[in-house]
């Protein structure tokens, strides 16, 4: 006797019913990038089909995600000036504050969630304060927190610390529950690697450091276990979600991490990946939307509960039949 794997494959419905994972609208989140102005909407050239946004575009962009059932977009700022601490950063007045102020006016159920990093509001590009030739981890800690907190203060529902740090997700915590924001979660970048995949981004948030590298806060692209320690480590200074970045060349990561995590987790999918598949489906050499499902769904597959990524509205036209 063979045994014959192929008759669950034989038709459409056998195969949609024995299916082992399914992508839903619901997984995804989707970054967005506020600068200042009005009536803006800027393409990103390296990233086609992604802009920036003026923070009245930017609600338009949000009520747009949202009508495509995508519950969640996560916001990058692009301040009016740099400086050296990335002082516009906390500001009550900055670009991120004002886009969830006004986002939040018109979808208040929806999602809202802040990236917290000091690299797009620095002059030097870093994610931190610099000391000598290093970050200063201690002196940032206290920047993150103002910013987490301005944040929350502006109506986010959860603050995303990008920076790796260490101690910030305790010190983050700590400032959002000393100024009343208890219920304001917190979904830790826990395993950020220092990745060429960036690429593209550091030109949409012009975040690209001014000397060195990031490889003395951002991980090793060659461990494992560390991820492991930074993921238990964020979950017990109080992360509600933890996150591996990128997605796809860490897709061990993200199942080992899954593994061990009590917490959701979340994979980010980020600018390279999104570029590299809208390059070659521009030059058509892959069928770009079926790449990009594929995607996805190894990246859910994988074991991440909700997936950061660019594609979120394509995916989510596909998914609901809209294209
Ligand atoms: C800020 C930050 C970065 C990304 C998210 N937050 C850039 C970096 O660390 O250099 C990358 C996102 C992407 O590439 O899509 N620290």
């Amino acid at each position: 006797m063979i045994i014959r794997p192929r008759r669950l494959r034989r038709t459409s419905a056998i195969r949609d019913m024995v299916r082992e994972t399914t992508l839903s609208v619901k997984d995804f989140i989707a970054p967005l990038f506020v600068l200042p102005g009005k009536g803006l909407k800027n393409p990103i050239p390296s990233m086609p089909g992604q802009y920036q946004f003026s923070v009245d575009t930017v609600v338009t962009e949000a009520e747009g995600v949202w009508s495509l059932g995508v519950p969640s977009i996560i916001l990058f700022g692009l301040p009016d000036s740099k400086d050296a601490i990335g002082s516009r950063s906390w500001a009550a007045d900055g670009v991120v504050q004002r886009a969830v102020a006004a986002i939040k006016d018109r979808l208040p159920e929806m999602v809202v969630v802040t990236d917290v990093c000091l690299c797009e509001y620095t002059d030097h590009g870093h994610c931190g304060v610099i000391k000598g030739a290093d970050v200063d981890n201690d002196a940032t800690l206290e920047l993150l927190s103002r910013q987490a907190v301005s944040h929350a203060r502006a109506g986010a529902d959860f603050v995303a610390p990008s920076d790796m740090m260490d101690g910030r997700v305790a010190a983050i915590r700590a400032a959002l529950d000393r100024e009343g924001f208890m219920n304001k979660g917190i979904i830790s970048y826990a395993v950020k690697y220092a990745s060429g995949f960036y690429g593209p981004f550091r030109d949409a948030a012009d975040s690209a450091p001014q000397f060195g590298d990031r490889s003395g806060y951002q991980m090793d692209p060659a461990n494992a276990i560390e991820a492991l320690r930074e993921a238990e480590l964020d979950m017990d200074e109080g992360a509600d979600i933890i996150m591996v970045k990128p997605a796809l060349p860490y897709l061990d990561i993200v199942r080992r991490v899954k593994d061990i995590s009590l917490v959701p987790v979340a994979a980010y999918c980020v600018s390279g990946e999104y570029s590299m598949l809208k390059a070659a489906e521009e030059k058509g050499w892959i069928d770009g939307k079926r790449v990009m499902m594929e995607m996805l769904t190894s990246i859910k597959r994988a074991g991440a509960d909700i997936i950061l990524t660019y594609f979120a509205k394509d995916a989510a036209l596909l998914l609901t039949g809209k294209i």
